[in-house]
């Protein structure tokens, strides 16, 4: 009796990213600017029982996967609570959390015990003064804090880094190293122009750059069969335990199989990470609206999604976006 919800172009939707809260503890600057956003009060945040209930109502029309994103998750009071309420919602197979890991490690075993399908952690590189110049905040070793408890608890693993010219670049290799000796996924990622400011560099490295550069120091490097509907194109050095990731987050080769969509944290679904808004599902939580009423809403928006995002917001007469990517959820 499962449900299927597709989309006006046939493809699947079974993947929710939602994102707890617009605030965070760093400041990475493609993400915002120095001086922070300006956070939403409280009030506007959908609270814990609201994105509970949203949640069940849409794994009852096909949502298997759940992702947790922010801002920073654990940023948010009791958040481990709200993690463990909706592990034990039925439909779901799948909960994840992407953490910038600087209050992670606190709930590691909690994690654990709750069976976590994944965490992904932002670590752009390994070198704590680089660590302060990207994020602007000093918190280098209580990540690779979470970096390790995270291993030795053997929840799986992806490693995040924004690959960034002139910030990060001399940490593409040790980042690809970590995979011969450990089981984790590396992620080189496009930068997207979600920095909260509304200006962005012309891209320097771009999906194809980094996996020339790789292929200098590892020439043979083998492509790997990508799981369904990934962002990441996957590539394993001969005999390690885990595998390189490149997304091309921001030259986009995956649109034709998206198979997700977002809630900010204000509650407003994205049925694109580019698209401004497709429903205002905070009102209609705070109405009386009906679950069956919701559900109608929501299978609504998703049938009148673009077949690329990006492209119908390229066409926009209103040119600057200047949101941040820690309102969105990534
Ligand atoms: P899994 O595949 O579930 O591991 O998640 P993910 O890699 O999509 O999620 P994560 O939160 O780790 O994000 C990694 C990067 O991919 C971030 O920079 C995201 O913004 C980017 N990304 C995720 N989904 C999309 C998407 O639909 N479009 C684009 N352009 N980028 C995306
Ligand atoms: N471009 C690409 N990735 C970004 N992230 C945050 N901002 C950007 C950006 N402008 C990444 C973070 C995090 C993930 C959810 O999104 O590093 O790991
Ligand atoms: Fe915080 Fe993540 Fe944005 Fe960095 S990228 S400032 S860790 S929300």
């Amino acid at each position: 009796p499962n449900a299927q919800l597709t989309d006006n172009f046939g493809r699947p939707i079974t993947y929710l990213r939602l994102a707890v809260t617009d605030r965070c503890n760093l400041r990475c600057f493609y993400c915002m600017p120095e001086e922070g956003i300006n956070y939403l009060p409280k009030k506007e945040l959908l609270t814990y029982e609201e994105m509970e209930r949203l949640i069940s109502v849409t794994s009852e029309l096909g949502i298997k996967k759940v992702r947790i994103t922010g801002g920073e998750p654990f940023v948010r009071r009791d958040m481990i609570t709200f993690l463990e309420q909706l592990s034990k919602i039925p439909l779901l197979d799948e909960l994840h959390v992407t953490t910038n890991g600087v209050f992670t490690a606190a709930y590691i075993e909690q994690l654990k015990a709750i069976n976590i399908s994944s965490v992904n952690l932002s670590l752009d590189t390994l070198d704590p003064d680089r660590f302060l110049a990207i994020t602007r905040r000093d918190e280098f070793n209580k990540v690779m804090r979470t970096f390790n408890l995270l291993l030795e608890a053997g929840i799986p693993l992806k490693l995040n880094m924004v690959v960034m010219d002139g910030k990060n670049i001399e940490d593409i290799l040790p980042m690809a190293e970590l995979t011969r000796d450990l089981p984790v996924s590396v992620r080189f990622i496009e930068e997207m122009p979600f920095n909260g400011t509304g200006t962005y560099k012309a891209l320097k490295w771009d999906h194809a750059r980094i996996l020339s550069t790789l292929k200098e120091t590892y020439p043979d490097i083998s492509k790997m069969e990508d799981p369904k509907n990934s962002t990441a194109s996957h590539y394993k050095i001969p005999g390690a335990s885990g595998n390189i990731g490149i997304i091309a987050a921001y030259t986009r080769t995956f649109c034709g199989s998206c198979n997700r969509i977002r809630v900010t944290s204000q509650g407003v679904l994205k049925t694109c990470l580019y698209d401004r808004g497709a429903l205002d599902i905070k009102s209609l939580l705070r109405s009386s609206t009906s679950d069956e009423a919701l559900k109608a809403e929501l299978i609504r928006a998703i049938n009148s999604r673009h077949k690329d995002g990006w492209a119908a917001e390229a066409s926009r007469k209103d040119k600057k976006n200047h949101e941040s990517m820690s309102t969105i959820g990534g």
